[in-house]
């Protein structure tokens, strides 16, 4: 298993505007796992939106001390790359910038049937809605930027006399990327 990036292992939060492109996209009905909820600001306050939280932190001082949790924020203090996960997952939050282990966590919440991850982590910018279903095999881009359901992005290179603005404003969502297999090897040795 790869290890951890000494940037991902930190806690920080982030800024006001992330926190709610994150809320904004909460359903009342979704059992959320947020991976790697820090001191669970987050957390609490999607607590008070969704039907469930699991909450995953593998600092335990970040999580002690805390004032009593909501009926419905269930906290786990472990590594989310080893430790089993809830049944009925419908949206997976990652808000961890440096995060080197997405395509883990993608596979895993695919595997658990949630069809949603709500990350910063694959372009380190924005927040963004991954929709997890199936997609365009990386073989068949000839051209323009891809996101990769194993996190990685990029830019498969084309004749300049194509290259358009709607085709540098595309994004095509693909999955068995070069990096896929890379990643796989490591996350998920034999
Ligand atoms: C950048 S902080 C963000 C905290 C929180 N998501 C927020 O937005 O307020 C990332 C957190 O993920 C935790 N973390 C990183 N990898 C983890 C893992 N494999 N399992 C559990 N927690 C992890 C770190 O300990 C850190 O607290």
């Amino acid at each position: 298993m790869n290890e951890l990036d000494s940037w991902e292992a930190r806690w920080a939060p982030y800024d006001e505007p992330t926190y709610q492109s994150v809320l904004n996209n909460i359903r009342p009905d979704d059992v959320v796992l947020d991976i790697g909820a820090g001191d669970l600001r987050l957390a609490r306050r999607m607590a008070l939106m969704a039907r469930r939280v699991f909450a995953v932190e593998r600092q335990p001082a970040l999580l002690a001390n805390q004032e009593s949790l909501p009926y419905n924020l269930t906290v786990l203090c472990a590594d989310a790359r080893f430790m089993p996960w809830p049944a009925g997952i419908t949206l997976g939050v990652l808000l961890m910038r440096h995060c080197t282990h997405v395509g883990l966590y993608a596979a895993r919440l695919r595997t658990v049937g949630c069809r949603r991850l709500m990350t910063n982590a694959r372009w380190g910018l924005a927040v963004e809605v991954m929709d997890l279903g199936q997609r365009r095999p990386w073989q068949s881009v000839d051209f323009g930027w891809y996101a990769c359901l194993c996190g990685q992005t990029g830019f498969v290179p084309g004749p300049p006399e194509q290259l358009t603005v709607d085709r540098m404003d595309q994004v095509i969502e693909t999955e068995n990327c070069p990096a896929c297999l890379r990643l796989q090897k490591a996350d998920f040795p034999i």
